[in-house]
């Protein structure tokens, strides 16, 4: 009889009264649990500040969990996995307790002393942790011991580096797995499976074919309960610098000689070397901000960004950006890759537009002399799937076209079952692969690109607010790709 082999870990959640945890960690545990994928070898300890007991931690996790739940039965047997460990990042017996009751469910649970530190906390508080991990014992085990590390990850360069070398002191870089969650999304990952596995767009994905790429996310949300977080950030740290950037990575990449971590990483770094420094003239050319002023979102008014209460009234913080990036090498050099990227938007979207160049001498139109782009269009979210977009004729005995579309969509056929980008995330870490998280090259290099972007933009008052809520962004932002002369898909 065949007999599955589990992960097996304690793993301890720093940070486990917050949003996150909440909204996303304990949901995607359970789902990994309910799908069997792990098996009873597990412990989960929380920890946070607030004097919660076990029982109280399991009826917040209870109530965390969005997938139906058949039986009280099995979600008691799921939340008897739970323990809550009141903490005191400062103080050393925290550590020392920790460490015992870790020692025991490890017993309990024959977890084999594997170890998973998950920070999902305020991020001042990260070298510390780290370090106090690694001067009270926490690491001294005969399993693995790994560090799950959320953003933001560092300010800039400088303090990233900081923080790095910290967190260095007391884990390898192979210990530590720094979650970008869009690299958890089925149709991010579905990037290098769409174009290292399809032969009819490998050929086609350079710069002979192809006459620029586009990445929208965009949000409906504005920045909710985070102002203060989001002040200290903008747009262009909170989304560019991490999901934007390796979004990039995974489109601009050459096809990696295995599929391993080490390979699909080190490609990625290669990537993101490529890209073109900006200056600050370059900045202003190449990259538009924006700050979202008052408009409607689905026929509700709604305020504009400096009338938050945790936000500055005179706020120059950005919570649009969109740019151009060029990548220098024998592959990209001349096609643009435009990002775009937005709080308050017309919709909550994330897709990738690729667009080629036309025929030469295609004589076809729809008629009016206009030609429709060939388009693949990877849809991360909400819709996940592709389309295609060709020609074809019309059946009018004329010679004109009509524009077609061939449609993949991944979650009608998943459904439901769709995995969320934690559950995946937890599960990779659990298992030891890191490929799908961000290796410290990736982290510096993106921070450097973005540092010089920051620093162009604190130089010069904007003149915000420049769009109204519940559009696509301020009008520069089209005028960005009208210059070159294409447009927004
Ligand atoms: C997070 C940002 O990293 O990503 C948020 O901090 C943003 O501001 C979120 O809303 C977007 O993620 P998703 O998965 O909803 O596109």
């Amino acid at each position: 009889m065949e007999t599955t082999t589990y992960p097996k870990a304690v793993i301890v959640i720093f940070g486990a009264t917050g949003d996150l945890a909440k909204r996303k960690l304990y949901p995607s545990i359970h789902r990994l649990f309910n799908n069997n994928q792990i098996g009873d070898e597990f412990a989960v300890i929380g920890v946070a500040r607030r004097p919660w007991t076990n029982d109280l931690f399991r009826e917040k996790v209870k109530e965390s969990i969005q997938t139906p739940i058949t039986t009280d039965e099995e979600i008691d047997s799921f939340t008897s996995h739970f323990y809550y460990h009141p903490f005191d990042v400062t103080d050393k017996s925290s550590f020392q307790d920790l460490m015992s009751l870790m020692n025991d469910l490890d017993g309990q649970y024959r977890t084999e002393g594997n170890r998973m530190f998950y920070l999902a906390m305020a991020p001042e508080f990260f070298g510390t942790i780290a370090q106090n991990i690694q001067e009270y014992g926490l690491k001294e085990t005969n399993g693995w011991t790994r560090l799950v590390i959320e953003k933001p990850f560092g300010h800039n360069f400088e303090s990233a580096k900081k923080l790095n070398d910290e967190l260095r002191e007391a884990f390898d870089e192979k210990q530590i797995y720094r979650i970008d969650h869009y690299l958890g999304k089925e149709m991010v990952q579905n990037i290098e499976v769409i174009r290292f596995a399809n032969a009819i767009f490998e050929h086609l994905w350079n710069n002979r074919f192809i006459s620029n790429i586009q990445i929208t996310s965009s949000e409906l949300l504005g920045v909710e309960d985070r102002g203060k977080y989001y002040e200290s950030s903008g747009a262009l740290r909170d989304m560019v610098q991490n999901h934007m950037l390796q979004m990039v990575a995974l489109l601009a990449m050459e096809p990696p000689i295995k599929l391993t971590t080490d390979e699909v990483r080190s490609e990625k770094v290669k990537a993101l070397r490529s890209i073109r420094p900006l200056t600050k003239q370059s900045t202003f050319d190449h990259f538009v901000r924006g700050q979202y002023g008052k408009g409607e979102i689905e026929e509700e008014h709604v305020d504009g960004y400096r009338e938050d209460p945790n936000v500055d009234s005179e706020s120059n913080t950005e919570t649009f950006v969109a740019g151009k990036i060029m990548i220098d090498n024998y592959r990209w050099a001349g096609v643009p890759f435009y990002i775009r990227t937005g709080k308050r938007m017309k919709e909550k979207l994330t897709k990738i537009v690729v667009e080629f160049k036309d025929l030469p001498m295609n004589l076809y139109n729809n008629g009016s002399g206009k030609k429709q782009t060939n388009l693949l269009v990877i849809h991360i979210q909400p819709d996940e799937g592709i389309t295609l977009h060709l020609n074809a004729k019309q059946s009018d005995g004329t010679r004109t076209i009509i524009p077609i579309q061939l449609d993949y969509c991944n979650n009608c056929i998943n459904g439901i079952n769709t995995p969320e980008a934690y559950e995946k995330l937890i599960y990779d870490c659990m298992n030891g692969d890191a490929t799908n998280f961000t290796h410290w090259d990736e982290v510096a290099l993106s921070w450097q690109f973005v540092d010089t972007i920051s620093k162009a933009w604190e130089s010069q008052k904007a003149e915000f607010p420049n769009y109204t809520s519940g559009s696509m962004g301020p009008d520069d932002a089209d005028k960005l790709l009208e210059k070159d002369g294409f447009n927004w898909w």
